[in-house]
């Protein structure tokens, strides 16, 4: 047992209020501690953004170009990720469990590409999220489309789960192929995900209006990558996107099927936590392509 402490020169300070400060992130004030907690794994607290690697897409498209091998083509890219998107079984199979930065599991699934791709169901129990100790999970929104109410049904589902954990909630705006891309249903999407209860939701970009839609919405915002562009094209939108408001990316493709993934993965950071123009993050690309070391944030 320790003696009893009786020293009579305790250090109260009195003098000082005690700290009282807002948490970082737009829209998660009112969060508990452990909500709070996970949400600074995926967001930097410095920066109030996040680099997030996608690499889910297994889920519904079988193995996707460059991500044949996760071992092989994501394990090293990890280290330069605030975040990793993924599913359960490429989580328990290739990523190392020492992996610090934050994981957004992938929590709903059914159908194949083959298939009608609204019609997911929640493909996760919430003890399995716990047990992995993932940071958020994320859920496919399909507004407009076929199994629009499924779908936001699967979302609310996942936010009750989630919040009685203090598991933050990704909510996916998917756009079906014939659907406009604009900022009048972005807006809409990402505003209907954020009233039901996401904790963060992920989108597209568009050119016209982005500042709008990030200002519409409550919570953070990350942007979707979409099909490959050449790097300059994506270090634009990644550019555009957290200049209008957006607290970062959530990419896939344009960074494990870039030619040089490790460069590419540190000119988006550059771009996102350092405010680097796409033009100069060009260059952190081109040089560490190279094989020149860049001063990564
Ligand atoms: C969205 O449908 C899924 O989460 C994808 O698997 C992934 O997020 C897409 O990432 P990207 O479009 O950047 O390759």
């Amino acid at each position: 047992m320790p003696e009893a402490d009786s020293s009579a020169s305790k250090d109260f300070r009195p003098d000082v209020p005690a700290r009282s400060e807002a948490f970082f992130l737009k829209g998660s004030n009112e969060l508990d501690w452990g909500a709070k907690n996970r949400l600074a794994r995926i967001f930097s607290p410095k920066s109030g953004r996040t680099v997030m690697l996608a690499f889910d897409h297994g889920y519904f498209q079988g193995p996707t170009s460059g991500l044949e091998r996760v071992d092989l083509n994501i394990v090293p890219l990890a280290p330069y990720a605030d975040a990793l998107m993924v599913t359960r079984g490429i989580l328990r199979s290739s990523i190392p469990p020492t992996y610090g930065g934050g994981i957004v599991l992938r929590a709903s699934g059914g159908p194949s590409i083959l298939k009608e791709l609204s019609d997911e169901e929640l493909a996760v129990g919430i003890d399995d999220a716990v047990r992995l100790n993932v940071q958020a999970m994320a859920v496919q929104v399909f507004i407009g489309g076929k199994f629009e109410t499924k779908s936001v049904h699967n979302l609310t589902r996942l936010i009750d789960m989630g919040n009685r954990h203090g598991i933050a909630t990704l909510a996916v705006t998917a756009v079906g192929r014939d659907m406009v891309r604009d900022a009048r249903y972005i807006g809409l999407a990402t505003r209907i995900c954020a009233e039901l209860g996401a904790s963060i939701v992920k989108t597209y970009y568009v050119p016209d209006g982005f500042d709008r839609v990030t200002a519409g919405c409550p919570v953070p915002i990350v942007m979707a990558g979409g099909k490959k562009l050449p790097e300059i094209d994506a270090l634009r939108l990644a550019y555009s996107a957290v200049r209008e408001g957006a607290s970062g990316v959530d990419m896939g493709r344009n960074i494990f099927q870039s030619d040089n993934p490790v460069a590419m993965i540190q000119a988006v950071r550059a771009v996102v936590h350092q405010d680097f123009t796409p033009e100069q993050a060009h260059e952190v690309y081109l040089s560490l392509k190279s094989g020149e070391k860049h001063a990564a944030e």
